[in-house]
């Protein structure tokens, strides 16, 4: 991809005064994060994530569910943040040293954008780091990796299986967290959409909002996605790769 493809993406992000990022798993793929269907390695080869990930199947099987979810929790505390993270991060750094706006929303629940030093990025899908009683809802810490919990389903103070603090299939958004993503949408000028296959509504959405709204958009994959047709620049490539380019052609004269 030559300098050309970024010249013009780059200045819409160096003018743009309210920037809001989406990002999905494949932002996180040259981490080695695994994706949802490539979790299901090892012992958990015979299992399908959509069985597991749901409030009916840790009701059933609390212990299995809460294994899973602590072998995902130490897979992703055992990765690092790779340059897309960074580049976003310094992104956020960039924007509002000039005095403007930024919003990352992620649908990742592996922590990494808090890691890469990303300023408390909306958490769409909640985080596999943090658990909670699942009865008050009250946070429930549990041991720092690479240190398993001691139990399966490890049990809250108030009595009850804690679980992790996610958004199962069948769940609801976290309210708080689709108030602050509708309310950064809105004043959005540019829109980034990185490593999402665009499928997972509300989020899937959100490109078509903005460019209803106007906003100028950017879509970061290696490939096509259902959204690509309607964005103003697809970039095809991998974010670790794609970002720092982007970043250092926007922000290389500041
Ligand atoms: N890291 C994580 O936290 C994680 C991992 C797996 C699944 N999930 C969950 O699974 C759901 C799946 O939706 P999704 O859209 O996030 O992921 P997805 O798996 O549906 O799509 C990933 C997208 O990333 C692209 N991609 C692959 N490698 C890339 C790279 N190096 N750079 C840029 N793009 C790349 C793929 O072409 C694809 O379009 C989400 O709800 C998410 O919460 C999260």
């Amino acid at each position: 991809m030559d300098d050309q493809t970024f010249a013009q993406p780059a200045t819409a992000l160096r003018d743009a005064r309210s920037v809001v990022v989406l990002t999905g798993a494949g932002v996180s793929a040259e981490s080695g994060i695994p994706t949802f269907r490539d979790t299901m390695e090892g012992l958990w080869a015979s299992f399908d994530p959509q069985q597991l990930a749901t409030p009916e199947a840790f009701a059933r099987d609390p212990e299995l569910v809460t294994r899973w979810y602590d072998h995902r929790r130490l897979g992703c505390a055992a990765c690092e943040p790779n340059a897309g993270h960074l580049a976003l991060a310094r992104m956020e750094r960039e924007i509002c040293a000039l005095g403007g706006s930024f919003t990352l929303l992620t649908q990742n629940v592996d922590g990494l954008h808090t890691r890469a030093g990303s300023t408390d990025p909306v958490e769409l899908h909640g985080s596999v780091m943090t658990w909670r009683c699942s009865q008050t809802n009250r946070p429930v810490t549990p041991p720092p990796p690479p240190e398993p919990w001691p139990d399966f389903p490890p049990i809250s103070p108030a009595g009850a299986p804690a679980r992790p603090d996610v958004v199962w299939f069948g769940e609801a958004l976290p309210e708080t967290a689709l108030e602050r993503s509708f309310a950064a949408l809105e004043s959005c000028d540019l829109l980034l959409s990185v490593g999402t296959s665009s499928v997972v509504y509300p989020a899937a959405g959100f490109i078509e909002l903005d460019a209803a709204n106007g906003a100028r958009t950017i879509e970061v994959n290696p490939q096509d996605t259902p959204m690509s047709s309607n964005v103003t620049w697809a970039l095809r490539g991998k974010s670790a790769q794609i970002l720092p380019r982007l970043i250092a052609e926007a922000f290389r004269a500041q």
